[in-house]
């Protein structure tokens, strides 16, 4: 299965399956696991200082021969020393959030690093391939964290037909169906974030695997929280409040509203006033699994989706 994939011959991994970075909690014991399950884990450093991301690093790599990658979120406070950080420590696979990373693919490159690049538009896509991106992830609009504008339907095919490198579909994806129909809209891969957020292994607050639980597709709000860029996250006191002001509040203020509120949910489960991004999947996510759990569901479940295609189609 996936001898001639794309994704797992330029990563080196068993199924086309990335685990994306999820900020403080992909650590890397976490994307260890993942990688140890046949997929790519990710550590997800979020705004840790630099000498925490090598200790990460160095941890996922005592717990695994696989090879998994670090994520950078690419904002100028910490860009420098995280890219240093990750240059020093030798790491072989980078993703980055979505962005524009500019000349960091040909450093990455000098270093010997692959780009895997988050996009939310074909023309993002083709200037980041054009400027050297090894993979590009296709973010749609129903992902959680930030996120795109347009939905995977439109921009996973549009994206394969127009670029050259692996296309990875993120956003969405929880289940062996979700897998299936990336593949069949010409990825050749998936990148699942907020399905691993509910996992066993996930260093998150229970209460946050819980919220996730409980959530329907309809309990997400995309709003410009944290960055000031399109973010999704689970509808909450604290979303509905920014939603509320956001069109006229000022930097200043949203800072302010934001201010420890990822680490208030993400650390102590603080589910009404704490930032929790979360994908519209949520209301796709029943039980909470291990990781090996998940990823196995992912790739036994396609034959069935295929008989079930075949049946139809006969
Ligand atoms: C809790 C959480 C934290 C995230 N943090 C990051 C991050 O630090 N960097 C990044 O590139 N993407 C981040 N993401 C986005 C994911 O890596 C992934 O692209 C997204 O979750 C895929 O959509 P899905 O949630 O529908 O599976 C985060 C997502 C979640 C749910």
């Amino acid at each position: 299965m996936f001898a001639d994939n794309p994704l797992c011959k330029v990563l080196g991994i068993q199924y086309p399956i990335i685990q994306g970075a999820l900020a403080w909690i992909s650590d890397g014991p976490f994307a260890a696991a993942v990688s140890n399950s046949g997929a790519l884990g990710v550590i997800g450093p979020g705004m840790r200082p630099a000498s925490e991301i090598i200790e990460e690093i160095e941890k996922a790599r005592a717990l695994t021969d696989k090879p998994f990658g670090v994520n950078v979120v690419l904002w100028p406070e910490q860009m420098e020393a995280h890219l240093k950080a990750l240059f020093d420590a030798k790491v072989e696979i980078i993703t980055t959030a979505i962005s524009d990373p500019g000349n960091i693919i040909e450093m990455a490159h000098e270093h010997g690093a692959l780009m895997l690049c988050l996009v939310g538009s074909v023309r993002h896509a083709q200037r980041l391939v054009a400027e050297g991106a090894d993979v590009v992830i296709a973010c749609s609009n129903e992902a959680g964290g930030h996120t795109g504008e347009i939905g995977g339907m439109v921009l996973v095919p549009a994206i394969a037909d127009a670029v050259k490198v692996p296309v990875v579909a993120s956003g969405g994806i929880a289940d062996a169906r979700g897998f299936a129909a990336a593949l069949a809209l010409g990825a050749s891969g998936v990148q699942v974030g907020t399905r691993f957020v509910a996992s066993k292994e996930c260093p998150c607050h229970d209460n946050i695997k819980q919220a996730i639980l409980h959530a329907t597709e309809e309990d997400t709000l995309m709003t410009d929280h944290l960055s000031g860029s399109p973010m999704r996250g689970l509808r909450n006191r604290l979303l509905e409040e920014w939603a509320r002001k956001e069109a006229t509040a000022t930097k200043q203020e949203r800072r302010q509203h934001f201010k420890g509120r990822y680490k208030a949910a993400v650390y102590e489960g603080d589910t009404e006033m704490g930032s929790i991004p979360a994908g519209q999947v949520v209301g796709r996510i029943r039980e909470i699994k291990s990781v090996n759990e998940i990823i196995t569901d992912l790739v036994s479940g396609l034959e069935p989706v295929l008989d079930r295609l075949q049946r139809e189609l006969s």
